[in-house]
């Protein structure tokens, strides 16, 4: 323990009340500034914004705020550069830019945190920092996306076997299952700009949490930051971290999408499906075993989703039952949401050049894909077609399947000696001919599919246009 000296001299915020200095123990633990300091674009533009709020309000001369913009923007030139000199007792970003800027500009600093609490600008700065990481790492998800789309494009009619249990079900086109995963993450834009929506309201003016006693004002400030509103009630202003919980459920989720994918390329990269050879760049090898070939980046989109979900569920838990209004528990909010944001960042770019440079070994698939039973369905449609009703139907296929697997004839064989079936119905067990026949809307085959590829474009392109007028 450090001994307490004065407080005053140590830049303490609070030093009128206390006579003494903090303990180092306090200090390591209280302090936020080791992580927080990545805000510090957001709580200069509050405090820029703040600062004119003050001046319309007749609480800052031009004189003042001249001063104190000015020392905004060198402090942000220095942050940006890296030669701030952070001091001992800048205990967070906050602490440590008003610091600064009362040494540039003098006296007129003591006046930037007129009516503000760090309560309300920790809000702030926070919601203005979720905004435009979510509209950054919204952008890597249609990125991901387009590249999704192209391989879907070049797929052609390749096609494989569709899953259910894991077990070959039916057969789709290649384009038909990357563009479900296309799909999918369009619904984590939609997630990410929804809760972008939720967290565009300002909080700056709840001051401590009753708001002021002095003329601000909130809705000027809040439009000059650009946010959609101001706050309705000060209390909930300072204390509602919704916009942190949804956001990490927001990038739980598109992990989670990852994390699938990339089971699946590890299925398919395996010596046993063999469906796809992974580019050199994007794969890793074995520091013993000299032919190994390894699909790392999926595995970790597969692993890193237990850390988002750790993240949402380290959140709620640290909000709930907390009282109104500000606890420093709430200082908990923002690493779990750096980490959220830095993991889905790192994981998008990384399978986004793992997928584009994928090999689809199509061949494979189509062998797979062309296994007769793969068709069984194709042949109960036929006798519905002919009048059978379907569990009839299913029932008769199903005979025949157990006698094919039996060894008492091929599939086939079995098929076309059958009264009810018989030669054209055995056709439909050649090579590619299950596929193409799933043609209802949405389906897989590749009529409906060269419809999808249009729809899934025009998505991307909505989508693109929502991130470019957004907040
Ligand atoms: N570092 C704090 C946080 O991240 C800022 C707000 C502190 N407010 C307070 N009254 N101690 O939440």
């Amino acid at each position: 323990m450090n001994e307490p000296d004065d407080a005053a001299a140590r830049g303490q915020l609070w030093h009128g009340r206390f006579a003494g200095g903090p303990a180092e123990a306090l200090q390591a633990l209280n302090d936020s500034l080791p992580f927080d300091r990545r805000m510090f674009r957001e709580d200069i533009a509050g405090s820029r914004a703040h600062v004119r709020g003050l001046v319309r309000v007749g609480l800052l001369n031009t004189d003042e705020s001249d001063a104190i913009l000015a020392a905004l923007d060198e402090v942000e030139a220095e942050m940006q550069s890296g030669q701030f000199g952070f001091e001992a007792s800048d205990e967070d970003i906050h602490t440590a830019v008003e610091r600064r800027v009362t040494e540039i500009a003098g006296p007129a600093g003591g006046k930037l945190h007129t009516g503000r609490s760090r309560n309300d600008q920790v809000a702030t700065d926070l919601r203005l920092w979720v905004r435009r990481e979510l509209h950054e790492l919204a952008e890597l998800v249609l990125q991901f996306q387009g590249t999704l789309l192209a391989q879907a494009d070049n797929a052609g009619s390749a096609h494989l076997p569709g899953y259910t249990h894991l077990q070959q079900a039916q057969p789709v086109t290649l384009a038909h299952h990357l563009l479900a995963h296309g799909w999918a993450l369009t619904r984590d834009i939609d997630r990410l700009l929804d809760c972008l929506a939720r967290a565009n309201v300002s909080p700056l003016g709840a001051g401590a949490l009753a708001g002021s006693s002095l003329p601000l004002d909130p809705d000027g400030v809040a439009a000059e930051l650009g946010f959609a509103v101001r706050f309705e009630n000060s209390l909930d202003a300072v204390s509602d971290r919704d916009f942190v919980a949804e956001a990490l459920f927001g990038l739980a989720m598109i992990g989670i999408h990852l994390s699938r994918i990339g089971e699946e390329l590890i299925l398919w990269a395996s010596t046993e499906f063999g469906f796809v050879t992974l580019d050199d760049a994007f794969s890793t090898g074995s520091s013993m075993m000299p032919q190994k070939k390894n699909p790392d980046i999926a595995e970790l989109a597969r692993g890193k989703a237990g850390r988002l979900i750790g993240n949402l569920t380290a959140l709620l838990t640290t909000v709930k039952g907390l009282p109104l209004t500000y606890n420093k528990d709430l200082q908990e909010d923002k690493e779990p949401l750096f980490d959220s944001c830095d993991t889905v960042r790192l994981t998008l770019l990384a399978l986004d050049g793992m997928v584009g440079t994928l090999t689809f070994n199509t061949d494979r698939m189509a062998a797979a894909a062309d296994s007769p039973y793969a068709a069984a369905t194709d042949l109960a449609e036929y006798l519905v077609v002919e009048g059978v009703p379907f569990r009839e139907a299913h029932a008769i296929v199903g005979a025949l399947v157990r006698d094919a697997l039996a060894g008492k004839d091929s599939l086939a064989g079995l098929v076309a000696a059958h009264p009810q079936l018989g030669a054209d119905a055995a056709a439909l067990l050649e090579p590619g001919v299950s596929v193409r026949r799933r043609t209802t809307p949405g389906a897989g085959g590749p009529e409906a599919v060269a419809d999808q590829l249009v729809r899934f474009t025009e998505q991307l392109a909505a989508d693109r246009a929502r991130l470019t007028d957004g907040p």
